[in-house]
């Protein structure tokens, strides 16, 4: 049914982009990917329908272009710290005026985004959440007639290659003795990342789900500080949990944001002020706990290593067992 039907993915070279991407493209569609840096993304391009290209979609002459002959388009645009003073306004408000003008002009019919749970323009407790509200708003009041439009607000999401779940076993691995941790009571329900590109594919042909904005969530609620002891203890590490108050945990947010790659910022902690949990939605399956269970392998755990090469015959020869 999706066969040759051109879909522009907006976003496509991120996390959740390349999951969509490939979901996609197995189900018939052509996908096109824009992105600033395709040497990084190349892995896209195992995919015979899925087209990787250089481009800054910001620039509206560009967007407009690579709209063309397209029948849906996808946002996945979204920063989780400003570089400059009012990237977040840039990319999460601004963006999507133009995202909307130019599927107008390329006659496209169906516009689906990707927002956050929690996102609200009035009462979002961090810039990130104000401003992804805004955008989301403008968005359906825009996109109502002739544009489709469909919003999915996630709660943190996980997978192989995510900035989450990885970013803090990485960090992890190489700590020893006690971790400060901020905002340890701060609830989430993560949602594993092929859920939430499975809703999205299934709402693309589906007039159900125009005009709706969907929460999108995991199974379980857990505390930030129990998905660390998850993972602390699916790796077997040598660390343990300093929980900190709200002054240390702004006080750690002001000096990490200050230093490079910006780990945490005091918008982060905002953002970490609000459960990101869903009281009311359908819940997607796949368990956090059940995957950081598996992360020891996927981490190369040294202890299965050294436990592998013992109980592995010693022999080159694959015949050699006796
Ligand atoms: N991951 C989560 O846990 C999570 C949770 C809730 C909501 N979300 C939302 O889901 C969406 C996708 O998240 P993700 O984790 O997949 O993000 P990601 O891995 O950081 O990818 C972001 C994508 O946006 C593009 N992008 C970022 N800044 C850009 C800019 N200045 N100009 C042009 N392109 C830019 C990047 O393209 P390039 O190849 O050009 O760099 C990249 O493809 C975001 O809107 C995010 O807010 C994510």
């Amino acid at each position: 049914m999706s066969r040759n039907r051109n879909i522009l993915l907006l976003g496509g070279s991120g996390f959740i982009g390349k999951q969509l991407a490939f979901t996609l493209a197995n189900r018939g569609w052509q996908v096109t990917v824009p992105s600033r840096r395709p040497h990084r993304n190349r892995a896209l391009l195992v995919h015979p329908r899925i087209r990787l290209l250089e481009g800054n979609i910001i620039d509206p002459a560009n967007l407009q272009e690579l709209c063309n002959g397209q029948q849906a388009v996808v946002n996945l645009v979204g920063i989780l710290h400003e570089r400059r003073k009012g990237d977040f306004r840039r990319y999460h408000v601004d963006f999507i005026k133009t995202v909307v003008d130019a599927c107008n002009a390329a006659g496209i019919r169906r516009l689906l985004h990707v927002s956050a749970l929690g996102a609200d323009q009035a009462s979002g407790s961090s810039l990130y959440l104000r401003s992804k509200g805004e955008g989301e708003n403008l968005l359906h009041t825009f996109g109502q007639r002739e544009l489709k439009v469909t919003s999915f607000q996630p709660s943190v999401v996980f997978g192989k290659e995510d900035n989450f779940v990885n970013q803090f076993a990485g960090i992890l691995r190489w700590y020893f003795g006690y971790f400060p941790l901020a905002c340890p009571n701060s609830k989430l329900q993560p949602v594993y990342v092929g859920d939430l590109v499975g809703r999205i594919v299934n709402a693309v042909d589906d007039p159900q789900s125009y005009s709706k904005r969907y929460p999108v969530c995991g199974p379980e609620v857990f505390t930030l500080r129990q998905i660390l002891e998850l993972i602390i203890e699916a790796l077997q590490l040598p660390v343990r949990i300093l929980p900190l108050g709200k002054g240390l945990s702004q006080l750690q947010a002001l000096v990490l944001q200050n230093l490079p790659g910006k780990l945490f910022t005091m918008d982060n902690y905002r953002s970490l002020q609000t459960d990101n949990v869903c009281s009311d939605c359908e819940l997607c399956e796949t368990s956090l706990r059940q995957y950081i269970h598996g992360l020891s392998a996927m981490f190369g755990n040294k202890r299965n290593y050294d436990s592998f090469r013992r109980d592995y015959p010693r022999s080159g020869s694959p015949g050699d067992h006796s």
